[in-house]
């Protein structure tokens, strides 16, 4: 499989290198781009660098490239996801405004109506902002907010960080073997 992952500059980082981790141990060709404000947070919230990600990827692109590969839909892919989401490249995605190589990318998914997933980032959420979402998800995007469950009784950051992870590689039908699912509290075997 060959997945796009697009860092962007809302709050969120971690999980965006959780989520390229579990992609890497399921063996998925990453494709990554990180936005000049997805850079930032990364330097601000992770413990890893923007160089140490890229190392971790298969094929880096800058934000500014619209050159690149994934600006064509030529390029096969089998979808990209955008983790975390800023309110800005939303707005952007949902007006077709491909200004820079994430909302291009995104763009190119949805006229060829490949798989989109959306992790949108921000609270409270104000009624643009979820226009936006609910438009894009008529059109058959994937919105996933970054929120946890405490069901499975997350005890660290890093078990809510790979429960929400796993949810959104379950949306490629990739089980990465993290993935706890509820069992009911009434089920008898
Ligand atoms: C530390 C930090 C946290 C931010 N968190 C958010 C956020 O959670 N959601 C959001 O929509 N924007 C957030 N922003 C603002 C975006 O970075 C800003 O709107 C930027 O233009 C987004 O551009 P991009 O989508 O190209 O990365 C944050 C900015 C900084 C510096």
């Amino acid at each position: 499989m060959k997945i796009i992952v697009a860092i962007t500059g809302a709050t969120g980082a971690p999980l965006a290198i959780k989520v390229i981790k579990q992609l890497k141990e399921l063996n998925v060709t990453v494709h990554l781009i990180v936005s000049k404000w997805g850079k930032t947070t990364i330097q601000h919230e992770c413990d890893m660098s923007y160089q140490t990600l890229c190392d971790m990827v298969d094929v880096v692109h800058s934000v500014n490239d619209q050159s690149a590969s994934i600006a064509s839909g030529s390029f096969k892919t089998d979808g990209m996801i955008i983790v975390p989401c800023s309110m800005k490249t939303l707005a952007a995605i949902r007006c077709g405004f491909a200004d820079n190589l994430i909302s291009r990318a995104a763009d190119v998914i949805l006229k060829e109506r490949r798989k989109l997933i959306i992790v949108p980032r921000e609270t409270p959420l104000s009624t643009i902002h979820l226009d936006n979402l609910f438009y894009l998800s008529k059109l058959g995007v994937t919105i996933i907010p970054p929120n946890p469950a405490f069901y499975h009784h997350p005890q660290t950051i890093d078990d809510i960080l790979t429960d929400i992870a796993v949810r959104i590689l379950a949306q490629f039908d990739l089980n990465h073997p993290s993935a706890k699912s509820w069992q009911g509290l009434h089920d008898h075997q």
